[in-house]
């Protein structure tokens, strides 16, 4: 019977899911235009303008050292939920274009990551490597976002074509499975910095967002491999 669903037969064909396929194939076409990729490059790199902007600008507040640190924070993490929301959002869309984007958004968040931890170490710590190495010591929530930036690091390095071919697949997806290991180590980062002023609430979002997507991947695994040992 199971195997009947899956192979699409035991119900009454309906004009839905052909009309659902259809616009997926439309919107995938969209995806795969050759404009669609240097449009949302440029979007990635919309905040950082407006960053930029608000320091030449002077808009960034009363604090601007503060505000740039906490808003490259705040954009590391978005992506990292947009680069895990890809591979769900495919499955569930049909959109098969999106995997194009996985390399460059998980990119973007390794590049927002090292924004961020240059903002901190310069408008911080004055880029004295000696503070910076006692300061990780000394504040777990520091030395929680370290550890996080050390994975994107590792991943973004072997996220090339060449270190796809020199690990191999199966290890390479083993590796890169790292990226939700990442994404708890940022969650925990910001727990514990807002843990201070007992405010809870963004990272309530960011926490429910991330076990959704988490969650998701869990469940397509558990689903194949239990297809996979039925057959
Ligand atoms: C994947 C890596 C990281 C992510 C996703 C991340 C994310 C964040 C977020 C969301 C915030 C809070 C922003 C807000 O309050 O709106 C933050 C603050 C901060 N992060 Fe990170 N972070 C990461 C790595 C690091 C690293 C490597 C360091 C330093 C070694 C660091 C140091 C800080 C500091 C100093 C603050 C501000 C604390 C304050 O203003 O009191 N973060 N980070």
């Amino acid at each position: 019977m199971r195997a009947a669903i899956l192979r699409g037969r035991g119900r009454a064909p309906t004009a839905g899911p052909r009309v659902r396929a259809g616009s997926a194939a439309g919107a995938d076409r969209v995806l795969r235009h050759p404009a669609a990729k240097p449009v949302v490059f440029a979007l990635c790199l919309l905040p950082l303008a407006m960053l930029l902007a608000g320091a030449l600008g002077g808009t960034l507040g009363a604090n601007p050292a503060e505000a740039l640190i906490r808003s490259t924070g705040d954009w590391t993490l978005r992506f990292l939920c947009l680069a895990l929301a890809v591979t769900p959002l495919r499955q569930a869309t049909g959109w098969h274009a999106l995997a194009r984007w996985r390399r460059m958004l998980g990119l973007f968040v390794f590049f927002y990551a090292c924004l961020h931890f240059l903002a901190y170490a310069w408008l911080d710590m004055g880029l004295v490597l000696s503070d910076i190495v006692r300061d990780v010591g000394k504040r777990p929530f520091v030395l929680a976002g370290s550890a996080a930036l050390l994975l994107l690091a590792a991943l973004a390095a072997t996220s090339f074509d060449a270190a796809v071919r020199a690990l191999g697949g199966r290890r390479w997806r083993a590796l890169h499975r790292a990226v939700y290991a990442a994404a708890l180590l940022a969650l925990l980062h910001f727990f514990w910095m807002r843990a201070g002023k007992n405010d809870f609430a963004e990272v309530g979002v960011y926490a429910a967002v991330v076990a959704v997507l988490l969650g998701w991947r869990i469940g397509k695994n558990l689903i194949q491999s239990r297809v996979a040992a039925g057959n």
